[in-house]
């Protein structure tokens, strides 16, 4: 890994045009016996991402505010340890299933898979060790035009109880208008079920401030898919009009919140899924979250058919992290990708990838200013 970074530094140092920009690789501590290490990526406007082969986690994003101020805008921690004891997936990259498989089963061609569970019999985010535990192969694939980091997994056949050897690669590239793109490729040698994601925490106003709840959303969805108990979508697929799901116009994020809701009281407040408008459409943003005090202003594009709004709901300040404490509510995860229990759904889009077939999705989060 090593050996292929100088290389490419090398190559920077030597080649004549555009020079090509270096990612720094600095050291993050030692996990399953090995050094694992965080990439600094940076773009000409300044803007700062780093990502630790542990877990693909983005570790920090640095974005100017209104006032040409930058700051951190996503909860993480300045070392590895942290990221092995914490169950809140902050930064990670998820796999092989984003979010939850009921009962940790589902059936394929006629066979009944088991997959390990983690959280009250049911499968959350791949299993007991999911794709944010294991240390990636990394490398860095920067072009005069974007500093890029390529991560690659190998998960063997029966990982966690998934069929198939699964040949996974994420790219991450910080692009020249302040968005970092997440490009997610995938191989199998048996059919399996996939749905890959990234579980970063954003607040605006930077890391450790107090709460989302005064930053203003929207959400180019006219459904949803409500959820039982347990968090595992019903099955059905809900309108948004008339309820506090419905942020198409744009709605501060707090201030339905704690209505008298019965899909917010399951959820602890927004923890579910949202039926995007126009899959496929990476032109538009899909989401909008807008920052009142500092001004920042993110846009997501995805090809995703559904978005993940989770409002930090399980936070309790316990995690120290840059910043501070990660409090209740201080952040908001926007996992894009299937939805969530797809295997058992018939009528949700399909999450089966079969051998021959690649499996490939973009999203990107780009980061503004508004005066
Ligand atoms: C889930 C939450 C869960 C969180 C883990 C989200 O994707 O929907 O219910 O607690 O991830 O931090």
């Amino acid at each position: 890994m090593k050996t292929a970074i100088g290389l490419v530094a090398l190559t920077a140092a030597f080649s004549f045009g555009a020079p090509i920009p270096k990612i720094q690789q600095l050291p993050f501590g030692e996990a399953d016996g090995k050094p694992v290490s965080l990439y600094l990526l940076k773009n000409a406007a300044g803007m700062e991402v780093t990502i630790t082969n542990y877990g693909g986690t983005v570790t920090s994003i640095k974005v100017p505010d209104r006032n040409k101020t930058f700051g951190n805008v996503v909860l993480g921690f300045d070392n590895v340890a942290p990221y092995q004891a914490t169950t809140s997936y902050f930064g990670a990259l998820i796999g092989r299933y984003g979010n939850r498989i009921g009962k940790g089963q589902f059936q394929l061609d006629g066979k009944v898979y088991q997959i390990a569970t983690n959280e009250n019999g049911n499968t959350l985010h791949g299993g007991t060790t999911g794709f944010n535990k294991r240390i990636w192969d990394a490398k860095d694939v920067s072009t005069p035009k974007a500093p890029a980091l390529e991560l690659h997994y190998l998960s063997p056949d029966g990982e966690m109880g998934f069929p198939g050897n699964l040949d996974v690669t994420v790219r991450y590239t910080l692009n020249a208008k302040n968005g970092l793109e997440i490009e997610y490729n995938a191989t199998t040698d048996k059919a399996t079920v996939l749905n890959l994601t990234n579980h970063t925490y954003f607040n605006l106003a930077g890391a450790g401030s107090e709460t989302v709840l005064k930053q203003r959303l929207t959400i180019r969805a006219d459904h949803y898919t409500p959820i039982d108990n347990g968090l595992i979508p019903t099955g059905v697929v809900q309108s948004v009009e008339g309820t506090p799901f419905d942020f198409r116009r744009g709605n501060v994020i707090g201030s339905r919140i704690n209505e008298d809701n019965d899909q917010l009281k399951l959820g602890k407040g927004y923890d579910h899924n949202f039926v995007l408008n126009e899959p496929g459409n990476l032109k538009e943003w899909a989401v909008k979250v807008e920052d009142p005090g500092s001004g920042r202003v993110l846009e997501v594009y995805t090809d995703q058919p559904g978005v993940q709004f989770y409002t930090g709901n399980f936070l309790d300040g316990s995690a120290q992290g840059v910043g501070g404490a990660f409090k209740y509510r201080s952040a908001i995860c926007l996992e894009t990708q299937h939805y969530p229990d797809s295997p058992n759904h018939p009528n949700f889009p399909s999450v089966v990838l079969r051998p021959g077939e690649t499996y490939h999705s973009v999203t990107i989060y780009r980061f503004s200013t508004e005066e």
